[in-house]
């Protein structure tokens, strides 16, 4: 092997070598649609191995700042790397190579219907690698066994609950070994009890697999509970950034009437009715 080669391999081989850079950086990044301003050089560094969790209004934008992050978007202004490598600029091709190093639950989740659970996981697989069939089973039934669902590999999503379907989603997600994965509001229409199953996932597949986290929700509880760090997007820009700890001791009015889930004076102002205490 030559020498490069043989640095391009050391590279593959030691990630944490380079432990400390950002898994996945933004660095002024803009995006507006129409007269929309959505985001406003907006900046962010993640760090390997971390859950960040992405809290805000309806709105607001979180799910645009995550696809800028797997390139379904991407920025008017301000640029997006992957590991150190500059992104944004990447043609279709390209692409391809870095996205497979995330595992994406979008909002809704969606299954294909006509599909088992097993097949809906084997998808991707069959899609990005070339293995023979019974291996690629094999490999979506160890991601189902991951999310609990072992036994309910052969319903389709239609025998499936809202939660159970989540999780066959997750399963889905990391079918590629994925290092990153977003969540966009993964607990959103489960019950408290669901949620949790789901919140526990996230903190097993950081565990056990290493992955990076960031995921994208209302639930204040399942923030708390799951985030290293917790990052507050607010017209167009980060106007908290912190442990879960710091963040429910922010001062900021704007921070506290969100995670408390209190109704704005303007809201209130404009239902004509009074704050009840
Ligand atoms: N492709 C698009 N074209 C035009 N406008 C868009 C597009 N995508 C998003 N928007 C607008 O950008 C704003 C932010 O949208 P986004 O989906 O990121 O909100 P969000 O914070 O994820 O909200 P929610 O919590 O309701 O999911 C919204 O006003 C939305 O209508
Ligand atoms: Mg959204």
């Amino acid at each position: 092997m030559n020498d490069a080669a043989n640095n391009e391999a050391a590279l593959v081989r030691a990630p944490g070598a380079r432990n400390g850079s950002p898994i996945v950086e933004l660095r002024g990044v803009s995006k507006q649609f129409g007269a929309l301003v959505v985001l406003e050089k907006v900046s962010l560094r993640l760090q390997r191995g971390q859950t960040a969790v992405i809290i805000g209004e309806s709105g607001t934008g979180k799910s645009v700042l995550l696809k800028h992050m797997v390139g379904l978007l991407r920025p008017d202004a301000g640029e997006v790397y992957v590991d150190g490598e500059r992104v944004d600029d990447l043609g279709a091709r390209d692409w391809v190579r870095v996205r497979r190093r995330f595992g994406v639950l979008f909002q809704g989740g969606a299954l294909f219907d006509s599909m088992t659970a097993v097949d809906n996981v084997a998808f991707p697989i069959l899609e990005h690698r070339t293995l023979p069939k019974p291996e690629v089973r094999e490999i979506a039934m160890a991601k189902l066994r991951m999310v609990g669902l072992e036994a309910f590999a052969d319903r389709k999503p239609a025998q499936l609950s809202g939660g159970q379907r989540k999780r066959v989603a997750l399963a889905r997600a990391i079918a590629l070994d994925p290092e990153v994965i977003l969540y966009d509001e993964p607990t959103t229409g489960l019950d408290p009890v669901r949620s949790d199953v789901i919140n526990e996932l996230v903190l097993k597949l950081q565990r056990e697999l290493q992955v990076t986290n960031v995921v994208v929700t209302h639930d204040m509880t399942s923030a708390y509970k799951i985030a290293d760090r917790i990052i507050m997007l607010q017209q167009g820009a980060f106007i908290a950034d912190g442990t879960p700890d710091e963040i429910r001791a922010s001062g900021d009015d704007r921070v506290r009437q969100f995670v408390e889930g209190r109704a704005s004076e303007e809201d209130l102002q404009s239902l004509q009715v009074e704050r009840r205490r």
